[in-house]
């Protein structure tokens, strides 16, 4: 398990902080967001964002890792069952999720956060995918919730 998580958190948010200060393009945000975690996070093996587009759908965005699906209904799925709730679900695993969908057969736990804007809006969801059982805590739940009000902040 990592042990300097929040040293690692620390770090990474500052940058995000630095980095988008005054942007408000969603995809700006997201892409900059996505690499800074990606990179600094050794847990994650596959880190993106899903935006809602349309009615109840999510569809794949900026994201790290291998090939993600494109679309998932809100009825479908961790990153579905997230949007539908607008709250984060944290699934230690994934086999033992009804619906999970497995975009990759190594995935073994995962983090989804939603993205609500200023104007509490539902936006795009970010889904944290580990190889590792049970990777994701009270910690990741934390700061990766702090991260994404951000972005909700920000979305311009
Ligand atoms: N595991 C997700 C689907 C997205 S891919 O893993 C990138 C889910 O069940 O919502």
């Amino acid at each position: 398990m990592v042990s300097n998580k929040e040293t690692l958190y620390e770090a990474v948010e500052r940058r995000i902080g630095a980095l988008t200060e005054g942007e408000t393009d969603p995809v700006a945000l997201m892409a900059t967001v996505v690499c800074e975690l990606h990179q600094c996070l050794p847990h994650f093996h596959w880190t993106g964002f899903y935006r809602v587009v349309g009615e109840a759908m999510l569809v794949i965005g900026p994201y790290q890792g291998g090939h993600g699906c494109l679309r998932i209904p809100f009825s479908r799925g961790v990153c579905g069952a997230a949007a539908r709730e607008r709250r984060i679900v944290r699934v230690d695993d994934v086999g033992q999720f009804p619906g999970h969908i497995a975009c990759s057969t190594s995935t073994r736990s995962e983090l989804v956060v939603p993205v609500l804007d200023r104007e509490g809006a539902l936006r795009a969801v970010l889904d944290i995918d580990s190889n590792l059982a049970a990777a994701f805590d009270a910690v990741d739940e934390r700061w990766l919730g702090r991260i994404c009000e951000r972005v909700g902040r920000q979305w311009g």
